[in-house]
């Protein structure tokens, strides 16, 4: 691994969780994945434009609570999923979902960009900071899908997301 990657377990990251655990239990409201009203606002507007509602854009909801993993920042899982209608998502290949803040989480595809492996892509995890691809050694970045470490040379595919903070349900949307 080379040295972009993080290793996790440092005082301040520990202290940083348990706090971020009281906020989260606190609910502070409902947010969008980017950080400033400006660009909440901007990512809705966007976002129907181009997937109003009665579209045939699929849409996935997940309860936040009844996902351990997510107690805790920069820890990824990763699964197939069905949109709200039943239908597979992202080719029935499996997504990698991590909680980056307490509201925020990130949404990457799970089928490596090098040669498609998706069996062997790990999420972050409490010793690795990174997506790690293990059929050739490629990593990338979990919370942009850029590309850390070839011989993937292309980004992973990154899906918008919302979190209702009063509902604890996370939504990743589809084109
Ligand atoms: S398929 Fe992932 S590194 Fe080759």
């Amino acid at each position: 691994m080379n040295n972009h990657i993080q290793m996790h377990h440092t005082d301040k990251q520990i202290n940083g969780r348990r706090e971020f655990i009281s906020k989260a239990l606190a609910g502070l409201g409902f947010t969008i994945c980017c950080g400033s009203l400006a660009s909440i606002l901007e990512s809705c507007e966007f976002y129907e434009k181009k997937n109003p509602v009665d579209s045939s854009g699929s849409i996935v909801e997940l309860n936040v609570a009844a996902v351990p993993e997510f107690a805790a920042l920069g820890i990824g899982i990763k699964q197939t999923f069905k949109d709200t209608k039943g239908n597979a998502v992202n080719g029935g290949y499996p997504i990698i979902v991590t909680r980056i803040g307490d509201n925020q989480f990130v949404a990457i595809t799970g089928l490596c960009t090098h040669d498609a492996c998706y069996k062997e892509m790990y999420p972050p995890n409490e010793i690795v900071d990174a997506i790690v691809c293990t059929c050739h050694g490629s990593v990338f970045n979990y919370q942009d899908g850029s590309v850390i470490q070839g011989p993937a040379v292309k980004p992973l595919a990154v899906f918008p997301t919302s979190f209702d903070a009063a509902t604890g349900m996370l939504r990743i949307f589809f084109a």
